[in-house]
């Protein structure tokens, strides 16, 4: 079975204004499709149908495959990355809002962590919180590098800042985009979720 092209956890249109239909067209509906059929081709070619879309990122890693894990990385970090937002943000609460007062101070503090972080990445790449070593860590890591690929790196909330995410509505403006969704769009219950350590399940597929 090849992998498919997740749906959007909501409509097309919720997530405006702050995202748009437009930016959501093409970002899920051509961007992430890109990935999900260039990766199903290189499977055939490589005779590796039947993995699971996190052992062929693991494979591609191995080996070397640039290709291959370009392009199964950014499914897997786009199939994340659309459940980490919401179009009713609700702030972090339980265990998650401890954590992140004992690491952080606040959740203010944290969001600011991840939009220097994210604002200052040098070109493509995406901006993460993670488990690492059971403790939050901001971070952010460059082209389709994910979390999958590194050991002990337990993905809880990521954010794309590849031109394409931002451009239709933000123009070239990479804060402005990181500051609305920040402040309007995140799934903290998502990202709560994640701190079972499960994360990479989630936008896991079989093959
Ligand atoms: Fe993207």
């Amino acid at each position: 079975m090849a992998f498919e092209l997740p749906p959007l956890p909501y409509d097309k249109g919720a997530l405006a204004p702050h995202m748009s239909a437009e930016t959501l067209e093409f970002h899920h509906g051509k961007h992430h499709k890109a990935y999900v059929d260039k990766t199903n081709g290189f499977v055939v070619d490589k005779g590796l149908e039947g993995r699971k879309l996190s052992e062929v990122i693991a494979h591609a890693k191995e080996t070397g495959d640039r290709g291959l894990f370009n392009n199964s990385a950014q499914i897997w970090n786009h199939s994340f990355f659309w459940q980490c937002l919401t179009p009713t943000q609700a702030a972090p609460s339980g265990k998650l809002a401890d954590l992140i007062t004992s690491e952080f101070g606040s959740a203010d503090e944290l969001v600011k962590k991840i939009v220097a972080e994210s604002t200052a990445h040098f070109s493509n790449g995406w901006g993460w919180l993670v488990l690492d070593g059971g403790k939050l860590k901001v971070t952010s890591l460059h082209d389709a590098d994910t979390p999958v690929a590194h050991e002990g790196m337990q993905p809880l909330l990521t954010i794309d800042v590849w031109e394409h995410a931002y451009y239709i509505d933000y123009r070239n403006s990479r804060p402005g985009y990181l500051e609305a969704v920040t402040a309007n769009l995140i799934n903290w219950e998502f990202v709560a979720r994640n701190l079972d350590g499960a994360g990479v399940s989630r936008a896991d597929q079989e093959g």
